[in-house]
């Protein structure tokens, strides 16, 4: 891409004051599709200087300028939406016809919604009816920090510029070193859409580099960030010294609880959703928790849509499945499956290797693992691949105790047919959300969890609180 090797601070495409080339793989192939430079110090000092001195003239922004902004992104965006999928395909493997709509789709999805949001969003209110002498404000927040990973690279950069943006902060977005691509095609859409200089930088750079530099600087008011754990965890330690706020949306290790009365669909719909994206999501039901009368055949037919599910490169058409993001990330599954196999679960479908006919890229076979018990590697670690692990249950009581037994708290998926148990088991699940019987949350929902999944909620009006202060202000004149 044109400007794939610079950076865009204060409004420019810029090149690199330090760092170093770092090559972007394309997954399906292992070539080279395109190279980036790795920021140093400096880079990072002036996207966060740009974004500094934009922020006392962008807070005060009307929310009719904002909107009228963030819908001139919109219309841009779609123009390029096609580029946009095409762009995400190359760079971290989802499938093309997948990638166009799913992927690329994410972006247009959130700003409308955020558009929605904004309209609906009192910045300024009386703290109650009648007490009109409180006042209270949600004032932006400052510069933020975005930090973002590659498996819904689009997804992450709107739910993260997008509420920034809205609320009058500034930002500056270091993008996957992953999937860098689709964030230099997004800031082409900034730029195009008219957005003052300094309100949104963007830079690359990795974990130790950039993503760190940020953390710690001291003109960073808060880091939203989204990727491992490990990482969040990290971040938090270096933001820790200058007390900034850190928003995190971090791993998962949804359990998907199929009673005996579910819809027949149940299972197949379940291992759609754990292997779309490759696995790579990190709300994906991974943990197939079936009632045990139903169990035996559960395992059969997801056998069979396991075996079923086509894997192929990226750049084909049609429905199928990528490989992975990057070599390190299929070296982490092989592992994980071997270390399944090791422990004793029952391999039904997949295994060790590539899907045969698949002598390079990073593909692994669609795997499902029977009999797991929830101490089992594979039912404890976010595997962020095509991997499925299920166990039998006998008891509602027991389900939701083995649902709730894990580190994470993300996304759990309930299949019953019965009303009743539907809300007693969201309710008892301790998770962010909850998805039952095939149906998603509407637009808007706050999307986020709890435990070590983070701390974040992001969409509609929590995720424009997100980047705010609130402020209340006694003796208001009134
Ligand atoms: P990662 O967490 O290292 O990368 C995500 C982002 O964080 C990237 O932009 C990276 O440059 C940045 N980063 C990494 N270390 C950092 C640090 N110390 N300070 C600041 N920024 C830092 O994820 P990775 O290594 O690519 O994937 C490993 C595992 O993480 C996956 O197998 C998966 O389990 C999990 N993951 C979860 C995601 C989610 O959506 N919750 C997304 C990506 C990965
Ligand atoms: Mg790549």
């Amino acid at each position: 891409m044109e400007n794939s090797r610079n950076f865009y601070i204060n409004g420019m495409w810029t090149a690199p004051m330090a760092g170093h080339d770092f090559d972007v793989v394309d997954p399906s192939t292992e070539e080279v599709a395109d190279t980036i430079v790795l920021g140093g110090q400096a880079d990072t000092d002036a996207a966060v200087a740009a974004a500094k001195a934009a922020f006392p003239k962008w807070r005060l922004s009307s929310k009719a300028e904002r909107l009228e902004l963030m819908q001139s992104i919109l219309d841009v965006y779609m123009r390029r939406s096609d580029e946009m999928g095409a762009v995400i395909s190359t760079e971290m493997g989802a499938p093309i016809d997948m990638s166009k709509v799913s992927q690329s789709g994410t972006g247009s999805f959130h700003l409308k919604a955020f558009i929605a949001s904004l309209k609906d969003y009192e910045f300024e209110h009386a703290l109650r009816a009648g007490e009109d002498d409180t006042r209270i404000i949600h004032e932006p927040i400052g510069v933020c920090a975005l930090i973002t990973p590659w498996n819904w690279p689009m997804n992450q950069i709107a739910l993260k510029v997008i509420p920034a943006l809205a609320t009058g902060c500034t930002m500056v977005l270091k993008p996957s070193e992953q999937s860098p691509l689709s964030a230099v095609l997004f800031s082409e859409i900034m730029d195009e859409a008219g957005v003052p200089a300094g309100v949104y930088n963007m830079l690359h750079g990795d974990g130790p580099g950039v993503g760190s530099q940020l953390s710690v600087h001291k003109d960073v008011d808060m880091v939203s960030f989204t990727g491992s754990t490990r990482a969040g965890r990290a971040i938090t330690i270096a933001a820790a010294e200058t007390v900034k706020r850190v928003s995190l949306e971090l791993g998962g290790k949804g359990a998907n609880l199929v009673f005996a009365d579910a819809d027949p669909k149940a299972v197949a719909q379940g291992i759609a959703r754990c292997f779309n994206n490759t696995g790579q999501s990190c709300n994906a039901p991974t943990r197939m928790l079936v009632e045990r009368s139903r169990y035996a055949d559960a395992v059969e037919q997801a056998k069979a849509a396991a075996n079923a599910t086509k894997v192929n490169a990226a750049s084909e058409g049609g429905q199928h499945i990528g490989p992975l993001v990057s070599e390190m990330q299929f070296t982490k599954v092989q592992d994980l499956i071997q270390q399944g196999i090791d422990e004793g679960a029952t391999l039904v479908a997949g295994g060790m290797g590539r899907p045969e006919g698949l002598n390079r890229g990073f593909f692994v076979r669609p795997t499902v693992f029977a009999d797991c018990n929830n101490d089992m590697t594979v039912m404890r670690e976010e595997i962020f691949g095509p991997v499925l692990a299920m166990m039998p249950f006998d008891t509602e009581e027991e389900a939701i105790a083995i649902a709730n037994d894990t580190d994470y708290g993300l996304t759990n998926y309930v299949q019953t047919t019965d009303p009743e148990r539907a809300r007693r088991v969201a309710r008892a699940l301790r998770s962010g959300m909850v998805d039952m019987n095939g149906k998603g949350r509407g637009a808007g929902s706050p999307f986020g969890g709890m435990k070590q999944s983070g701390n974040g909620r992001e969409g509609g009006e929590w995720g424009l609180d997100e980047f705010t202060e609130v402020r209340a202000i006694g003796g208001w004149p009134t």
